[in-house]
């Protein structure tokens, strides 16, 4: 939520590529391109050029600031910071766009986040006579610091012969952030210091990034991913300052700390659309190789699992007597499949919470229940939130994550990542199916360690999940049929989807895609609670998608979801069915039948929710909507 990027080089800087030095405004316009994803109701950009701040904003998405700067350049510089925002306090407009400029025209912050305290601090400001421009919040962060810059002794910055490497600023930006309360990541710059950019993160996402004879900072390292992959994670409560030379991280007191340099394990062109028109449609293609990905390495050749990652106590784990998966939107649903694996699998009781539910419900945790959080970001306030709540309650907290550095996996014993690459459509694709491969890999760790199932039966497994890119690859290869009937359907108004066993997250997942993308109503329903009430919204023409499980399956569940076809056929509905290769049974009851390949059951979540990713990305486009960046969404929710 909200996209945030700081840069500062100088005359020399030189990147890897050999290219630089490179102008602020380049390097800012670039990083807020790439991510545009985390919000795009406003973009904004500041410098600090030879006479001091120079700005620009705009409301809507980027290109709008881009025109702007094209009407009205701005002047040469080596710093400075950029934003694209996702409104929380004040509507879209240009004057509640970042940046917000205060003391005179000196100091430009952005911000995101929601600073909680902002009432108090902005009828004390207003007594001493502040005047606001903006709706924000931020702007009373920004007058805020603006206030205690000027109490500080200071040296006066470079013009009056002082340091160039901001420590008044950076001291102002500590005594600020002491004040706030909330969640916030907050950059600053200003005239007196030209060479820096100081920033302060609680509860925010911020990662630097290390260049040569320049330094950035950002949301995530796709703010600087063209310039360098050297990254640093910052921890909680830090405040950061860049010069093109040096980072300097503190803690809210000025006590030096210590961020983890890491390399990004992508480049710039993983994080390109690679000739497809948008980058859900590239994701989705994407799909087997996020699931080879993430299966890589992490089993050995008798078929153990070696999950080198799982640093926590074998004795811990075998004691466990409970998991709960922690998640929100579309990584819940991936929550909600691998449930019905892993207790199959561990007879363990697993529960799956919405991440902003869980805290305020007095759960029951303690010791010995297994906390198991999925995110895609790592950032989702929600989830980071409910994690921290349960390891204050004694619980092991493992993060299934796809963004190394990011908060969640810091903050939680161990981390299962998914290697699925940089998802820039804000609606999920290929993190769900990593998602579930990676709980599934848990799962089967789980069972190996506590002697749930045989080494031979988790040989099996992980035999048949090896095969599921191959039957992905093989889905995404008939795509056409799929994309045919979605733009045959463009005009309709709402689609109902009903699932059985793993089969009814995948359907509630189907109708989330079409909700964010195709703005139309959709819901996903367990097939079995269709004849207590669902049924009564079925009338002539509606459309049925049916998620039907493999008659290879158990408990004739195959047979009971046919009959539900059956049932709302009878009653006016157009039924369009995903079914198993070979299954020709379905075919009679149904308008149009989508086949799958042949998997284990409970795999079969990897091969049937492909066909309705393309349904919804494919409708939507038919609609002409933006199906990277769905109206009001962003892709990391870092508010509660
Ligand atoms: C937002 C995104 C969804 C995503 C959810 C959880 O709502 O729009 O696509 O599923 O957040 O995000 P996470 O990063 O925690 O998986």
């Amino acid at each position: 939520m909200c996209g945030i990027v700081g840069y500062v080089g100088n005359i020399a800087s030189v990147n890897a590529s050999g290219t630089g030095p490179h102008q602020a405004l380049d390097v800012l316009m670039e990083g807020l391109r790439r991510l545009e994803y985390r919000g795009y109701d406003s973009a904004g950009v500041a410098v600090v050029a030879a006479d001091g701040i120079a700005m620009r904003k705009k409301s809507g998405k980027l290109a709008n600031l881009t025109a702007e700067l094209a009407a009205h350049p701005l002047p040469e510089a080596m710093t400075g910071i950029g934003h694209t925002r996702w409104a929380t306090h004040g509507g879209p407009t240009d004057k509640n766009a970042h940046p917000h400029v205060v003391d005179g025209g000196r100091l430009a912050v952005i911000h995101n986040g929601i600073i909680e305290n902002y009432a108090p601090l902005k009828a004390e400001l207003l007594a001493k006579g502040h005047r606001f421009i903006s709706d924000t919040d931020t702007e009373v962060a920004a007058a805020l610091l603006g206030e205690i810059y000027r109490s500080l002794p200071g040296d006066g910055g470079v013009e009056a012969g002082g340091s160039a490497d901001g420590a008044r600023l950076s001291e102002a930006m500590q005594l600020a952030a002491q004040r706030l309360e909330g969640a916030f990541t907050l950059l600053a710059a200003h005239a007196e210091h030209p060479g820096t950019v100081v920033a302060a993160r609680r509860n925010s996402p911020l990662v630097v990034g290390l260049g040569d004879g320049e330094n950035f900072l950002g949301s995530d390292v796709s703010g600087f991913i063209d310039y360098t992959r050297r990254a640093v994670e910052l921890g909680q409560d830090q405040v950061v300052t860049i010069t093109a030379d040096t980072v300097t991280i503190t803690d809210f007191y000025g006590a030096p700390a210590e961020g983890r340099e890491y390399l990004v394990d992508w480049d710039a062109a993983a994080a390109e659309k690679g000739g497809y028109p948008s980058f859900m449609e590239k994701e989705i293609h994407d799909q087997p190789e996020a699931v080879a990905q993430t299966l890589l390495g992490r089993s050995d050749v008798d078929g153990r699992l070696t999950l080198d990652e799982m640093r926590i106590d074998a004795d811990v784990l075998k004691t466990i007597n409970k998991i709960i998966v922690l998640a929100c939107g579309t990584s819940a649903y991936a929550g909600q499949v691998a449930k019905y694996a892993i207790e199959h699998w561990c007879r363990i009781p697993t529960e799956v919470e919405l991440s902003h539910e869980f805290r305020y419900r007095d759960p029951i945790v303690d010791d010995k229940t297994l906390i198991v959080s999925l995110s895609q970001s790592g950032e989702t306030m929600d989830t980071l939130m409910a994690v921290r709540y349960a390891r204050e309650q004694g619980a092991t907290t493992v993060a299934i994550c796809n963004t190394n550095g990011s908060t969640i996996p810091r903050e939680s014993d161990a981390v299962l990542y998914t290697h699925a690459g940089p998802e820039i459509a804000v609606a999920s694709t290929k993190a769900f199916l990593a998602q579930i491969t990676a709980a599934y890999l848990l799962g089967l760790y789980l069972a190996q360690l506590r002697g749930n199932l045989f080494q031979g039966q988790i040989k099996d497994i992980l035999a048949d999940l090896a095969k599921v890119p191959a039957k992905i690859a093989k889905v995404l290869a008939n795509e056409q049929q799929v994309k045919d009937l979605a733009r045959s359907m463009s005009e309709t108004r709402s689609v109902l989807f009903l699932g059985r066993h793993v089969g009814f997250p995948v359907a509630m997942e189907g109708a989330l895609k079409l909700k964010e993308l195709a703005y139309i109503h959709a819901e996903g329903f367990a097939a079995g609670e269709l004849k207590h009430g669902p049924i009564a919204l079925i009338e002539e023409g509606q459309p049925v998608i049916v998620v039907v499980p493999s008659p290879r399956g158990r408990d004739s569940l195959h047979a009971k979801v046919v009959s539900n076809i059956q049932e709302v056929r009878a009653r006016g509905a157009k039924t369009i069915v995903i079914a198993e290769e070979g299954d020709e049974s379905v075919a009679e009851h149904a308008e149009h039948v989508f086949y799958i390949p042949e998997t284990t059951p409970l795999l079969a979540p990897l091969l049937t929710t492909v066909p309705l990713q393309i349904f919804a990305c494919e409708l939507a486009t038919a609609k002409g909507y933006d199906v990277d960046q769905p109206r009001n969404l962003a892709k990391s929710v870092t508010v509660e």
